[in-house]
């Protein structure tokens, strides 16, 4: 394979074999010196349209701890200010003889756009409201790590899904890996269809809560909302805001998960946010091991993707 732009590129094999290569990755990252030439001499450039702080770092960790060369473009400070349209852009860093192009961009589709344009590989680091497959990786081997499996596992997702391209790639990761995905919003904040979504849906967080092993909860992507789809945000607190006390539904050995960043007191409270069961930093600590395993995957040179180095 040579992009990584959506999880169904990947299939149940696909994400197996990703998800053991990271332990290899994981067990790097706790080394006195966590480092490994395996990608020495190929160059690795992020391409971001939109903010970040998680998903650009950690990409930028995992290649450093992979020997890669990075390189970093950030819209403020680029000729993108001055009227350089995307593809002048991306042919513009290939001719400076790149590896690998991880694009984030507010438009559905445009890493397939990037991919039709270079030699390099792509991977999405997060399209629109579409898909974020990297995410979701790091979600599946945080699950996976905490509770040791998906299969049979009942997954609540909380919140904001009619934007979130991490729900997109989270239903289609974890249901793959035979999950069952309860989604739990407000209809306003639902897709506006949701035929072919292998889940069930629900409007009430406290009938779910003590029936699921993982509560993943959804950032409010008040950037993303162009009409008023809630009374108030205290409302919505009020009836799907993770509180202690809707905490103390679940399960004792239920997580609680959030892809960050998060706003405390709108969708999850600053205690829940800080319990035990909360694995949310575990998450962005999993995502180098992930993305490690992502860039080795698809820059190292052809090794079969269940030879573990
Ligand atoms: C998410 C994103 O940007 O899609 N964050 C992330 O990558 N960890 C989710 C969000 O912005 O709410």
């Amino acid at each position: 394979m040579k992009h990584l732009l959506s999880i169904t590129d990947l299939g149940v094999d696909g994400i197996e074999d990703l998800l053991r290569l990271t332990d290899s990755f994981v067990e790097v990252s706790e080394r006195a010196i966590p480092k490994v030439p395996a990608l020495r001499g190929k160059t690795v450039v992020s391409l971001f349209y939109e903010d970040s702080t998680r998903t650009r770092l950690s990409f930028e960790t995992a290649a450093k701890r992979l020997s890669a060369d990075t390189m970093n473009f950030s819209v403020g400070t680029s000729s993108v200010k001055k009227g350089e349209s995307l593809r002048d852009t991306v042919l513009t860093i290939e001719a400076m003889g790149v590896d690998c192009i991880v694009v984030r961009h507010a438009s559905a589709g445009v890493p397939w756009q990037v991919a039709a344009w270079v030699d390099a590989s792509v991977i999405n680091a997060g399209d629109g409201w579409h898909e974020h497959p990297t995410q979701a990786l790091l979600d599946c081997y945080t699950i996976r790590r905490h509770r040791g499996g998906l299969d049979g596992g009942r997954v609540a997702i909380v919140g904001d899904i009619k934007h979130s391209r991490v729900a997109r790639s989270d239903v289609l990761a974890f249901t793959a890996l035979g999950a069952d995905v309860t989604l739990v919003a407000p209809p306003t904040l639902l897709p506006p269809s949701l035929e072919g979504w292998p889940v069930t849906v629900s409007h009430d967080l406290d009938a779910v809560l003590p029936k699921c092993d993982v509560v993943y909860v959804l950032r409010m992507q008040r950037e993303r909302q162009t009409e008023a789809l809630l009374p108030s945000l205290r409302e919505y607190t009020a009836r799907f805001g993770l509180t202690p006390r809707r905490a103390d539904l679940l399960d004792a050995d239920a997580i609680v998960m959030h892809p960050g960043p998060m706003n405390r007191g709108v969708e999850i409270s600053a205690e829940v946010a800080d319990l035990p069961r909360s694995v949310i930093v575990d998450q962005v600590r999993n995502g180098v091991a992930v993305r490690m395993a992502i860039l080795y995957w698809l820059l190292g040179s052809g090794v079969d993707l269940v030879a573990v180095p």
